[in-house]
């Protein structure tokens, strides 16, 4: 996730303009950031790593202005957070200069092609690519080359163009990945989000998927790919500046629930290879060779992500056959764990700055084990520690309490449990071929879930002065039980358990009455009876069954109070699905509650410090 802006406006004011908006969109990335202002006939770019504050104090030392320009903040995906890979990036000619938000997954063919026809490139990022296409495109007409060239691009963006030689016009497309045009009083703005252009305009033009923006000072032309002209109409914002950086919703935490789906299409694209029957995961850098050779895997983490880990095991073993320990970092750190030679160690971590998580990690590197980090951040430690890495595309996580990124974890770490049996053999091309059919589905599924918002509510609001709750799960759910009970605990305060449903009578079981709420998952599956039959012997103790189930079981409503239902899953993806209604469960319980749900007490989003 990155975030871009330009704007077309009179004087010399575009600079200024472009930073104040791009500071609106840091949520979206900050790893590097960057602007291109074109005065005079000649575009300067200025780029710098680190957060946007770098890139202000260095054009605090220049007299860069001009009336148009591009700005950029980003998120890295391809290619490291250097000052070369750093957006904005311009084509051989420097004349023209391309901002770019998503993931081109055809970039490495484009490139290879255009490299042939004697272009040469600067930086290791998918996006430069689009720069090179628009130039080898261009014969006078901007809007005409933008269009030629979004039609060789597969997968995601929302790009902005601007040419030397094309004064006070810039060119937007989109596709998969959001991007709005705000209408000023002789300026025209581009943003990825309306938080950007709040400062200039309330009024703003919504682009549709290749849908492509001529935008000059005073006019916006709209047109299909096809040619056709595009018949707007502008939508008057009425939110305040702060609801809108939170994207309307009164907490992070509910838009990064709301974000899920979009974070699993981001976090699959480029990676399934249905015609070669492959899982791509590029970042990997460890050879096939040397995967096909694990004997044992260990997965470290600390917290949501260490829940991901017990999900992983379950892939990998159903997947690999491999046998997989999974272990708290803060514990194998102190331990004396037998990590061999030849052992594969999973750092789990959507910081991957946490400092347990780090320290096993190196007692692991010591050991003669390969790590491989699965990680949200790029040019973080254990990403740049790791021998190799799976980055999970989730963007900026801000609420303290993990969601989106946990959701991106599980589908990582089952592309690399697909991966792993692809390599040993367990799984064939086929195999594969049907995983990703599955896989596609994906987004659409985790957006089904989200359809149980209102019910959820109305559920948590029955329930929100409950003193504890119980979660329960079993077999590839049984971590998303713990889940459950974690983001409950961290939001509302409330004392909440997460257990395997088939240990219930060996302890939990004494603490059930008419108080305690037991929230259950009790979805599809080969040991969905058993799951049911621990459901009843809870009932039976007068204990309130709340049900997460599949689409279609009415029957379930006999032992249950509440029933949410999710759509119905293959068993392996259904944990990526269960999660999405107790995420909202915790969320509605501690709203309800009065809570500070973006910032829990005492809790911190990286704790960098043992
Ligand atoms: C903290 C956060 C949790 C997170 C854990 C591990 O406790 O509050 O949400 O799961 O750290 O963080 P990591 O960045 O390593 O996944």
């Amino acid at each position: 996730m990155c975030g871009i802006v330009g704007c077309v406006t009179a004087g010399d004011e575009a600079p200024r303009i472009l930073i104040s908006s791009l500071k609106r969109l840091e949520y979206r990335g900050y790893d590097s950031a960057g602007l291109a202002i074109l005065g005079d006939g000649e575009i300067e770019t200025m780029r710098e790593v680190g957060k946007l504050a770098n890139l202000e104090n260095s054009l605090g030392d220049k007299s860069i202005g001009g009336s148009t320009g591009l700005g950029h903040t980003r998120w890295a995906t391809h290619g490291r957070p250097t000052e070369v890979n750093a957006h904005p990036h311009r084509d051989g000619s420097g004349r023209i200069v391309v901002v770019h938000n998503g993931i081109i997954e055809n970039y490495r063919e484009l490139r290879a092609e255009l490299r042939e026809k004697g272009h040469v490139f600067a930086s290791d990022t998918d996006s430069e690519v689009i720069a090179h296409l628009v130039q080898s495109n261009f014969d006078g007409d901007l809007t005409d080359a933008v269009a030629q060239s979004i039609r060789r691009l597969k997968g995601a963006y929302a790009i902005g163009v601007m040419h030397a030689d094309r004064p006070e016009l810039i060119v937007g497309a989109r596709k998969d990945c959001p991007l709005v045009v705000g209408l000023g009083e002789g300026a025209n703005f581009l943003a990825s989000d309306v938080t950007a252009v709040m400062d200039q305009t309330n009024r703003v033009v919504y682009l549709g998927d290749e849908e492509i923006a001529t935008i000059r000072r005073e006019t916006l032309e709209i047109r299909k790919l096809s040619g056709e002209a595009v018949d707007y109409t502008p939508t008057t914002i009425s939110w305040s500046l702060a609801q809108a950086e939170r994207g309307g919703y009164p907490h992070f935490m509910l838009k990064e629930i709301h974000e899920q789906p979009t974070v699993v299409s981001d976090t699959l694209l480029g990676r399934l290879d249905e015609d070669k029957g492959e899982i791509r995961l590029e970042e990997l850098a460890i050879d096939d060779e040397i995967l096909k050779g694990i004997k044992r895997v260990n997965i470290i983490a600390c917290g949501t992500s260490w829940h991901a880990g017990h999900v992983a095991k379950f892939y990998i073993e159903q997947l690999a056959r491999i046998p997989v320990d999974v272990d708290y970092a803060s514990e194998l750190r102190y331990r004396d764990p037998v990590l061999e030679e030849g052992g594969l160690v999973i750092a789990i971590s959507q910081s991957g700055e946490t400092a347990d998580t780090i320290a096993a990690m190196r007692m692991a590197a010591k050991a003669g084990c390969k790590v491989v980090g699965v990680c949200n951040v790029i040019g973080s430690t254990i990403v740049r520690e790791a021998d190799g890495t799976i980055m999970t595309h989730a963007g900026p996580e801000i609420g303290v309490a993990s969601t989106k990124a946990f959701v991106s974890q599980l589908v990582a770490l089952l592309l690399f449990s697909l991966k792993l049996g692809r390599v040993r053999g367990v799984l064939s091309e086929g195999d594969i071929r049907k995983h990703c059919q599955r896989l596609r589905q994906l987004p659409h599924a985790v957006e089904a879930a989200l359809q149980s918002e209102a019910h959820v509510r109305e559920v948590a609001l029955k329930y929100v002065s409950a003193q504890d709750f119980l979660f329960i799960g079993r077999g590839v759910n049984y971590p998303i039980a713990l889940e459950g009970a974690l983001k409950l605990k961290e939001i509302s305060y409330i004392h909440a358990e997460g257990y395997p449903a088939g240990e219930l009578k060996h302890g939990p079981i004494a603490l059930l009455d008419e108080k305690l709420p037991v929230v259950a998952i009790c979805t599809e599956s080969t040991i969905y009876d058993k799951i049911v039959t621990n459901v009843e012997e809870a009932r039976v103790r007068d204990a309130k069954m709340i049900v997460i189930a599949s689409a279609g079981d009415d029957a379930i409503q006999e032992v249950a109070d509440d029933v949410i239902y999710v759509p119905r899953m293959d068993e392996l993806l259904s944990p990526i699905v269960n999660v999405v209604p107790l995420q909202l469960l915790s969320y509605f319980v501690a709203r309800e509650r009065g809570c500070d749900v973006d910032q829990p007490r005492n809790l911190a989003k990286s704790v960098t410090v043992e």
